[in-house]
């Protein structure tokens, strides 16, 4: 079957399994140029593991690091001529390459929220690799059903307190147009977007996988957060999702806690904005990165998912002297470089002067466009998209 995007708004319903093998091996090529990270992690949980920055964990791990992983995220096969999602494609991928490197790699698809898959992972683990030495957490999810309460939590994109205006794109057709969001009205939006993104599931695992005995002395766990420029804070760090962050990077400190006994560290690093699935769902958002993308490439600065973890790992969590360099509140920062004052400085000016006439010049538009495509497997360079693709792809540890 030939297989083409078709999109819904900032959704695309079909994923292309040969574009997503090919952009898997282009993040493992790139991991394998940068070398051995040393003292890297020997065995891997990740958590969120099929797409974004947990699919550049896991292929960090495995391929800088020689290490043995198990991903958990939540994805769908092909059946009954639906394709199977982007991170189905990307997770088959991942496991044919890294079992052809000798590395071990098996995988659990289910809700990662739930009891019953937090048992399997733990089962897992303990038939397989006696522990883990890395514990990365990286769901991005717009509900949530709790596993106590069974509560069923949607998480809101909102300001707090005043509505919102600013300008945004729409990325297929490149209007950009004002756009007014309006604060929280309903109370519960925001104890249930801190129920979705927050630090709670997370605690959940770990205290799950020390009652097991899975984590090995010295074990690390790291969390991804956001900060981001003044102009997205009423949308994201001041609103409803920044409310779930500050209880994330709140739960460091019970984590560390936590771990104490066995040696163990606890981290939530910042990344930086990036077009993934999660990201391009936010208002305002993507005309950010598209300007954001234009400085940093022009600048020489420019990191995709692959880069930015790769950079964690080597330089943040890795180093040489065993020190994890943090900032004042004790976060890891790989957005230093988009944060940087030159970069802000830019993207700034351009963001005032941004019209949909002259977007593809001052942006670029084009550059996150392709990205949103190859997160789907389509606009990978190399890939004749005329051909039929392989559509019967399959994880090989999921029957
Ligand atoms: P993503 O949508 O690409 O990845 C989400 C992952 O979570 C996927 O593997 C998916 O399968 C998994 N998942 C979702 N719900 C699940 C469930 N119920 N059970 C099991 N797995 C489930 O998102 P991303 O952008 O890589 O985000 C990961 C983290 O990084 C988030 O905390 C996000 O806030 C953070 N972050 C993102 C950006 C950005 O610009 N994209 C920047 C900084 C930090
Ligand atoms: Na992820």
């Amino acid at each position: 079957m030939i297989i083409q995007p078709r999109t819904r708004g900032f959704i695309c319903l079909t994923a292309h399994p040969d574009g997503a093998l090919q952009a898997v091996k282009n993040q493992i090529e790139y991991v394998k140029s940068k070398g051995a990270i040393k003292n890297g992690p020997k065995k891997v949980l990740v958590i969120g593991a099929s797409t974004g920055f947990g699919l550049s964990s896991r292929i960090t791990a495995a391929f800088g690091s020689d290490a043995a992983t198990v991903g958990v995220f939540f994805e769908k096969p092909a059946s009954e001529g639906k394709m199977g999602t982007a991170g189905w494609y990307n997770s088959a991928a991942f496991e044919k390459e890294a079992h052809e490197a000798g590395l071990y790699a098996k995988s659990i698809n289910g809700d990662a929220f739930s009891d019953d898959i937090k048992k399997q992972t733990i089962e897992l683990i303990k038939k397989d690799l006696g522990q883990v030495d890395l514990v990365v957490y990286s769901l991005a999810s717009p509900r949530r059903t709790h596993p106590k309460t069974g509560v069923a939590h949607s998480s809101v994109l909102k300001p707090i307190g005043q509505a919102y205006t600013n300008k945004t794109v729409d990325f297929h057709t490149g209007v950009v147009s004002d756009v007014t969001i309006a604060p929280v009205e309903n109370e519960e939006d925001i104890p249930n977007t801190v129920a979705v993104m927050g630090g709670e599931d997370w605690k959940f695992w770990m205290e799950d996988l020390k009652a097991a005995g899975v984590l090995a002395d010295g074990v690390q766990t790291v969390a991804y957060s956001y900060i981001g420029p003044e102009l997205t804070f009423p949308i994201y760090r001041n609103g409803t999702i920044g409310q779930a962050k500050n209880d994330l990077e709140a739960t460091v400190t019970v984590l560390n806690d936590l771990l104490k006994d066995l040696n163990g560290k606890s981290y939530v690093s910042v990344n930086k904005a990036l077009v993934t699935q999660s990201s391009s769902a936010i208002p305002v958002v993507p005309l950010y990165i598209s300007l954001l993308y234009k400085v940093m490439k022009a600048k020489g600065t420019h990191e995709g998912t692959i880069e930015q973890i790769q950079r964690l790992f080597a330089d943040r969590l890795y180093t040489e002297n065993g020190e994890v360099p943090l900032d004042e509140a004790g976060r890891i920062r790989v957005d230093d470089w988009e944060m940087a004052d030159d970069v802000q400085a830019e993207v700034d000016k351009l963001w005032k002067e941004t019209t949909t006439e002259n977007l593809s010049e001052i942006s670029d538009i084009a550059g996150y466009r392709k990205e949103f495509f190859n997160l789907f497997g389509f606009e990978v360079d190399g890939i004749d998209y005329e051909k039929d693709a392989n559509e019967n792809v399959q994880v090989p540890s999921i029957e």
